[in-house]
């Protein structure tokens, strides 16, 4: 079977670094291996409280950020899940084939309510939706970080509960998630996450970022110390950055003593600033020519929808809807 690797990011706010390395980059460096869809799950957003001008700007804020970071869209069909509206369809013929179990069972649902978030109707049936992005265009591989795990699982269910239904029609996809950065640890040393407050993002102020770095919490060990860089969070971080050689350098120096936290934090900014340098010169070219950016988003939604229409077609045909 044919290749088709698939991923979404919800436009809930800026970028962050748990983003790029769960996510952006292991997508971007898949670019070309298959088919390749990127899309930014705008519908996904409605279920948070966001006001519609937020979810507009965030939803064109997370394009810049996928093309300036080496979204390539002469080899990834990129788009806004909205502009597919067939996934919508899709969605509530899935729903008819999932137990309100299984829904029951998912963690992020889970936590989004005991953290106290009134749920809706949407945010239940979020697994759903997010089953029929990956089922229309029959994906194979999807890259995520390690917390989407559990909606993969569901989705792959829901996919051989309609085989066994309808007939071999949908893909059963895998997903792809590396080790290395499968938790991507925030500031405060738990996940980074747009919902904790603990996120370093990849473009912003100069000043605010080298304030997020610098204010990482670290244990009180003193500057003499030995220091255990895996409960290092500047050192984690770090790591993600650079190679063996040089994360063994560091880790060599904290386990030593004489190489104070502050220190590390200084490296990491560095590294870390260097390293989104040549897409922040990119982002800037791209906020020049909003157009750009929209006629891409199009160009994607074309491509997307026809693939998702064809899908379409023989579902309702299977399913014995439509004439
Ligand atoms: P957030 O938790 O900040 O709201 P999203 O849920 O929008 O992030 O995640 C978008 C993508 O980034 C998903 O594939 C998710 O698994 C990945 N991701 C988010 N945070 C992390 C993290 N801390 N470590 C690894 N991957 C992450
Ligand atoms: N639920 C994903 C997240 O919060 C976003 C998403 C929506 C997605 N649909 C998807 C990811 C399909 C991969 C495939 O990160």
């Amino acid at each position: 079977m044919k290749k088709r690797i698939l991923s979404g990011i919800q436009p809930t706010g800026d970028v962050h670094l748990g983003n790029y390395f769960g996510m952006m980059k292991p997508a971007i460096e898949l670019q070309g291996e298959g088919e390749t869809y990127l899309f930014i799950a705008d519908l996904h957003a409605l279920t948070s409280s966001m006001a519609p001008e937020d979810l507009r700007r965030n939803s064109f804020n997370v394009a810049l950020d996928f093309l300036s970071c080496g979204l390539d869209p002469a080899k990834t069909i990129f788009f806004r899940q909205s502009e597919v509206p067939e996934v919508t369809e899709l969605a509530w013929i899935l729903s008819c084939q999932t137990s309100m179990g299984l829904l029951e069972r998912c963690h992020s649902y889970k936590d989004k309510t005991s953290k106290g978030m009134v749920p809706n109707h949407g945010l239940f049936a979020y697994p759903v939706l997010m089953a029929a992005d990956i089922l229309i265009y029959k994906s194979t591989l999807v890259p995520v970080g390690r917390d989407q795990k559990q909606h993969l699982e569901v989705t792959r269910d829901i996919a051989v509960r309609f085989n066994n239904r309808y007939g071999d029609i949908l893909a059963i996809p895998e997903p792809i998630i590396r080790d290395s950065t499968a938790i991507v640890p925030g500031t405060d040393g738990e996940k980074m996450s747009k919902s904790y407050g603990n996120t370093i993002e990849l473009f912003g102020d100069e000043k605010e970022l080298r304030k997020k770095v610098m204010g990482i919490v670290t244990d009180s060990k003193g500057l003499d110390d030995p220091k255990n860089p895996d409960e290092c969070t500047p050192f984690l971080l770090y790591k993600l950055f650079v190679d063996g050689g040089k994360a063994a350098e560091m880790a060599e120096k904290l386990r030593k003593g004489g190489y104070g936290y502050g220190h590390a934090k200084k490296e990491l900014f560095e590294i870390y600033w260097e390293h989104f340098r040549p897409f922040r010169d990119k982002r800037s070219e791209y906020l020049k020519d909003p157009a750009r950016v929209e006629g891409i988003l199009a160009d994607g939604a074309r491509k997307a929808r026809a693939v998702a229409q064809d899908t379409m077609r023989e579902i309702r045909k299977a399913a014995g809807i439509g004439g």
